[in-house]
């Protein structure tokens, strides 16, 4: 193979390849080897981690490095043809994020699909019809009264000719009007058309996105089927702020819209599973909450392993610093009320499965202001509630799914807690992990970590998983729940 020289690669692509060489624990040329090697064997790992790959091929590429002709021929491989035939619409929002739409446009073309774009007027003051006609090689179009070109394609067949429905970047203001039913202009009258799937990923500023107007529109839209994409947190690119709210990139974009579009069979295809994950937060006082040490990794893992098997995934969310999974309509939530409300308004399911770490209790009395420290009264005495029981309660349900799944985090007599669970909220089976640090799991522990290791309690018995990590947790545990699926007729 040919030699790297990594002093001739552009600073981002050493800063990138840096980082991976640091990840595992190899030297910076020895990383790039070894993706090479991985990408000219076609071994490389799930989608996620090809894209990574793949983008720094493609960097390397650019770099002129001296495998740049070995990289550039694997990277034209590794892309080609995972959309050959689709049609895709973009819709591009008024948004700063539009510049990345760009990106997205031609990283869908040089996968074989045909991109027709749909530009809103507040999109044309960001990027221009004439780059996004120039990339997507087609007509953009931007008017709902163009004589012309409702003449020649006109709105319907616009909606219905493509296979997905793309917005990118989703605006505060498209969501409004999607989740409202509004067809006041181009763009919101084709996606109120249209009878295809459709995929969001909204950028916008983060205090926009956690306003309780567009939570509200998110929610519903997530209920429509909408599917979502990001958004992530980060750097703002207009302002100092950070938050949640930058448009997930292009290559995150590409993968959920591959999965979107594949064709293969999949068991779960139309069920729709319910999956909670995380903690929650029980508030004392305006700044402080009462809270456990769930990183909600487990529960987002087999959401997203859920929905690579095809079911249409609905996962309430407690608070957790990890992205929703991508492709996975994820509501956010943070008291054990509100998971309770959002699971129920979710309902009817063909599955429901309770990873979060409910707090079984709340304080009675919730301070409206901080709780301040008096001098010689000592420490405030908290009077705590029983918090209503969200696995119990869907498990016991009149609209009750098919089948219910919780999980038992125990640190004693975890198969004794686990039976008496069983029985006791309703549940088909229990998870039951020991989450003791006695556990001997990962040197982290469960909670936290990235390793588990599970028995599957039911009335037939108990079977006993190895230590796995949380990833093939997931996916066992998602065929498992397809394979019970098959036999439950609704
Ligand atoms: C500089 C600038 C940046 C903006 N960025 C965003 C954004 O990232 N997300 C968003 O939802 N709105 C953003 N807006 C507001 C939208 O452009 C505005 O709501 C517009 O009406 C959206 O129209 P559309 O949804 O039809 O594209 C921005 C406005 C300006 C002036």
């Amino acid at each position: 193979m040919a030699s790297i020289t990594i002093r001739n690669l552009d600073d981002e692509v050493k800063d990138l390849l840096r980082r991976l060489a640091a990840e595992n624990d190899r030297s910076m040329e020895e990383q790039a080897r070894v993706m090479i090697r991985a990408a000219v064997e076609g071994q490389l790992g799930p989608s996620g981690r090809i894209d990574r790959i793949e983008e720094t091929l493609r960097e390397l590429a650019v770099a002129r490095s001296p495998a740049a002709p070995v990289v550039a021929v694997v990277s034209k491989t590794l892309s080609r043809g995972s959309l050959s035939g689709k049609r895709i619409l973009l819709i591009i929002g008024g948004g700063i994020a539009a510049y990345k739409a760009l990106d997205l446009i031609r990283r869908l073309r040089e996968r074989g699909a045909a991109v027709r774009v749909v530009m809103t007027s507040a999109a044309q003051e960001f990027v221009t019809t004439l780059s996004v006609g120039a990339l997507s090689a087609d007509h953009v179009f931007t008017e709902l009264f163009d004589r012309n070109d409702e003449h020649d394609v006109g709105h319907i067949r616009l909606s219905r000719e493509a296979d997905l429905l793309v917005v990118a970047p989703a605006t505060a203001d498209l969501m409004a009007k999607l989740a409202n039913g509004h067809a006041s202009d181009l763009a919101s009258t084709v996606l109120l058309a249209t009878d295809k799937k459709v995929l969001l990923a909204p950028a916008m500023n983060p205090k926009m996105w956690s306003h309780a107007a567009t939570r509200r529109n998110r929610a519903t839209l997530a209920k429509d089927g909408i599917a979502f994409v990001g958004p992530a947190k980060g750097e703002m690119a207009e302002s100092n702020e950070a938050g949640e709210g930058r448009m997930a990139e292009p290559l995150e974009i590409v993968a959920v819209i591959e999965a979107m579009l594949d064709s293969k069979p999949r068991p779960l295809s139309g069920r729709r599973i319910i999956v909670t994950s995380g903690p929650t937060h029980e508030p004392i006082d305006p700044v402080r909450y009462i809270a456990n040490r769930s990183s909600g990794k487990q529960g987002h893992a087999i959401a997203a392993a859920l929905a690579t098997l095809g079911a249409d995934v609905q996962l309430v969310s407690g608070p957790v610093s990890i992205a929703d999974p991508a492709g996975v309509a994820t509501t956010h939530v943070e008291t054990a009320s509100e998971m309770k409300a959002a699971v129920e308004s979710l309902l009817p399911a063909d599955a429901a499965v309770f990873v979060a770490a409910v707090a079984d209790w709340r304080t009675a009395n919730l301070a409206g202001e901080k709780i301040k420290k008096v001098a010689g009264e000592g420490p405030p005495a908290l009077q705590m509630v029983e918090n209503p029981d969200v696995l119990a309660g869907v498990g016991h349900h009149r609209k009750r799914p098919g089948l219910v799944v919780g999980f038992a985090a125990e640190t004693q007599d975890l198969i004794a807690n686990a039976e008496a669970k069983l029985k006791k909220k309703g549940a088909d089976f229990i998870v039951a992990n020991d989450v003791s640090h006695e556990s001997g799991v990962g040197p982290t522990g469960v909670m936290g970590g990235d390793r588990n290791k599970v028995r599957i309690v039911s009335k037939s018995g108990v079977e006993e998983w190895p230590e796995m990590t949380k990833d093939e947790v997931a996916a066992r545990l998602a065929a498992l729940i397809a394979e019970r699926l098959k036999t439950i007729v609704v």
